[in-house]
Parts: structure tokens; C-alpha cells; sequence
């Protein structure tokens, strides 16, 4: 195993047109503290800077955001499983299965990193966590951006995708079956009245005073969006910057059987009228995460990718919709049938690349 393990996230800052990466030490997932690296490198992949953090907690980051002046880890606190540690050390289980949540505190540590600790001294302590209200396990973040008033006060916002510790399953999740290869994404799904249980929507605003105390810590549900929804979404040149619309994944709900996932549903928010727009796919057909493509100047300029899947022939299509008329009845720009050979169901985190 490798000595450090990169996070699968990683961010583009495109105000300094900067690739942001983070990695974690491997002993980490089985250890009471946790190590974690900042790179971030310019358009030729040089190294403009590397910074080290040593948290004592143990956690598990699987995504993560930056601000301006801060890197931002939500705390997602894991515990060793004893009876899981001894099958996966006898090779009987995947090592994943030697960790379980870890729900212990009623608050959600959030460690807010110094990015440039040179540039921008700070009286605070960055071992200090802010102590979020409620317990929150962060799945995705789509953004975060900081603003300071005249006094000094610094204003975060981050739009993530949340879910409880009580639903997060390091067994089960998706509904993978690892010991038979099957995927039942039943398990994804909650019986009436765990709705708030479900992966969903949330902005984290915190307040920090001209010495970095933290005056205020809140979560609401972003624009009351409350169907369970995932993989946040904006346009990638506003990464960092303040945001006007976030994209993601969702539920419509009318199914009668898996109403919650797999997602079939593509929900655009704007933050600033509040308003909420959606494109839903078929009967029968699942997305997975979208994918910004940005062209011209506007935020919502631009293509938005989603990969659809057709469960009853088993095809996987590549949607292709103009993020200004979702909600509309033309927002489909055009849908391409995936080469068999090729199909990926459920799939999310991709890229794309500039052909030019
Ligand atoms: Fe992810």
C-alpha cells in the first residue's frame, strides 16, 4: 500500500488556475489520528506548494473544500469495528469493514485550515475544529466561498451533501454486496419517516470573528430542498467564488418501490431567488452524478452531463442538457446511446476534457 492515498476529490481553483489535491497517510484508517497533505499545482502540474495538518481525531474525508484563504474538513469520526477488524485481518472481509461510524459527539467537528499561513496570519488555533450544530456526515461538497467585512469578520458558506450517521453504511453502501458481486439498492432507501436520515442538500454558514473565534455555526437545508439528492454540482469556474446555482442528483419520489435511490432526477437551485428547477428522466432510468461543462461568461452557460440508465434494456445513454432550460420542456440538448461494451450504471465522478 501506498504511504499516502490521494482523496478521489480533488479542486480546481480558477481564480489562480490551480489543481487542488489532498491526501491522507494509509495507517491513518486505523488509527486515533489522522495526517492530511494539501498540493496544489499550476496548469503545467508544477508543485506551487505543499502543506502538512496532523488532526488528532480519527476520521475518514472523502471530500473536502476550499476557500480563498482555508482548506475545510468536515470531521467524519469512524471507529475501529472489532469483530469487522478480525475478518478483514484473516483476508475474510475488505479492510473497509474493519471501520464503523463513529456518532459520539452531537455536534460535527469542521477544521478550517490555514491555506496560505503566510500570506494571511491568523490569531487562530486550526486544531480548534468548529463545532457545527447537529451530526452531520459529509458525502460531497459542491462549493465553499469566504467573504470578510470591514471589521474583519470572515463569513464561510459551504453547499454539501449531508447524510446521518445512522443511515452512512460502510457495508452497504450503494447496495454493493461485495460477497456476492450483486447490487440491491433497496438498502439505499428508508422505510416512511427517515427522510432525514437520506443524503440531502445542506448550507454550513460560519461566523468568525477578527480573531477567528467562531461567533456562529449553522446548517439549513439549501433553498428547503428536501428530496434526498447527492453529488452537488456547480460550474467550475466559480469554484471557491460565490455561487448562484447548484446542480445535483435527486429523487422525484414517484416511484413506489426504490422512491429514493437510484437517483432519477436532475435538480438546479439558485440561490438567490430561491427558486428550483428540475429535469426528470424516464420511467424505469437512473442517473448518476452531473457534470458541469462551462462555455461563455454566465454562471448557467453551458452543458451539463449526466449519465442515464435504462434499467429494462440494460443501456447506458449520455445526456446532454443546456443548464438554462432545466425546468423547461427543450432543456435536453441531446442524448447519445452508450456502446454496450461501455455501459456503467450508477455512474458518478467523472470529467471532461477540452478537445481542443
Ligand atoms: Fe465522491
Amino acid at each position: 500500500m501506498p504511504p499516502k492515498r490521494l482523496l478521489s476529490h480533488y479542486k480546481l481553483d480558477a481564480k489562480r488556475n490551480r489543481l487542488i489535491t489532498a491526501s491522507c497517510n494509509a495507517e491513518d484508517m486505523l488509527l486515533p489520528r489522522s495526517n492530511f497533505t494539501f498540493y496544489e499545482y499550476d496548469e503545467n502540474f508544477k508543485l506551487l506548494q505543499r502543506q502538512e495538518f496532523n488532526i488528532p481525531d480519527h476520521l475518514m474525508i472523502h471530500d473536502w473544500a476550499f476557500t480563498d484563504t482555508h482548506y475545510i474538513l468536515f470531521a467524519n469520526r469512524i471507529k475501529l469495528d472489532v469483530i469487522g477488524s478480525m475478518t478483514a485481518i484473516c483476508g475474510l472481509s475488505p479492510m473497509i469493514s474493519a471501520l464503523s461510524v463513529n456518532p459520539s459527539k452531537s455536534t460535527s467537528p469542521i477544521y478550517l485550515l490555514p491555506r496560505f499561513p503566510e500570506k494571511s496570519p491568523s490569531n487562530r488555533n486550526w486544531r480548534v475544529p468548529v463545532e457545527a450544530p447537529s451530526t452531520m456526515w459529509l458525502l460531497h461538497v459542491g462549493n465553499a466561498y469566504e467573504a470578510k467585512d470591514v471589521n474583519g469578520n470572515l463569513q464561510i458558506q459551504i453547499h454539501a451533501c449531508i447524510c446521518s450517521y445512522q443511515w452512512f453504511n460502510f457495508q452497504k453502501l450503494f447496495g454493493y454486496n461485495w460477497q456476492n458481486a450483486k447490487l440491491d439498492p433497496s438498502v439505499m432507501n428508508v422505510k416512511e419517516g427517515g427522510d432525514e436520515l437520506l443524503p440531502h442538500l445542506v448550507q454550513v454558514s460560519i461566523n468568525l470573528d477578527a480573531d477567528g473565534t467562531c461567533q456562529e455555526s449553522s446548517v439549513e437545508p439549501l433553498n428547503q430542498w428536501s428530496k434526498p439528492a447527492d453529488f452537488p454540482v456547480i460550474n467550475p469556474d466559480f469554484s471557491g467564488n460565490k455561487n448562484k446555482y447548484v446542480y445535483a442528483a435527486s429523487s422525484s419520489g414517484s416511484r413506489q418501490t426504490l422512491p429514493h435511490f437510484p437517483f432519477d432526477m436532475v435538480v438546479k437551485l439558485n440561490l438567490l431567488d430561491k427558486s428550483i428547477h428540475t429535469w426528470t428522466v424516464g420511467a424505469r432510468r437512473f442517473i448518476g452524478e452531473p457534470i458541469f461543462v462551462p462555455k461563455g461568461r454566465e454562471e448557467d452557460d453551458g452543458y451539463l452531463l449526466v449519465v442515464e440508465y435504462a434499467v429494462a434494456i440494460q443501456r447506458c445513454y449520455l445526456v446532454i442538457l443546456n443548464p438554462k432550460r432545466i425546468g423547461k420542456a427543450d432543456a435536453l440538448v441531446a442524448r447519445l446511446e452508450v456502446p454496450r461494451h461501455l455501459n456503467f450504471p450508477l455512474g458518478f465522478h467523472g470529467f471532461w476534457v477540452n478537445g481542443s
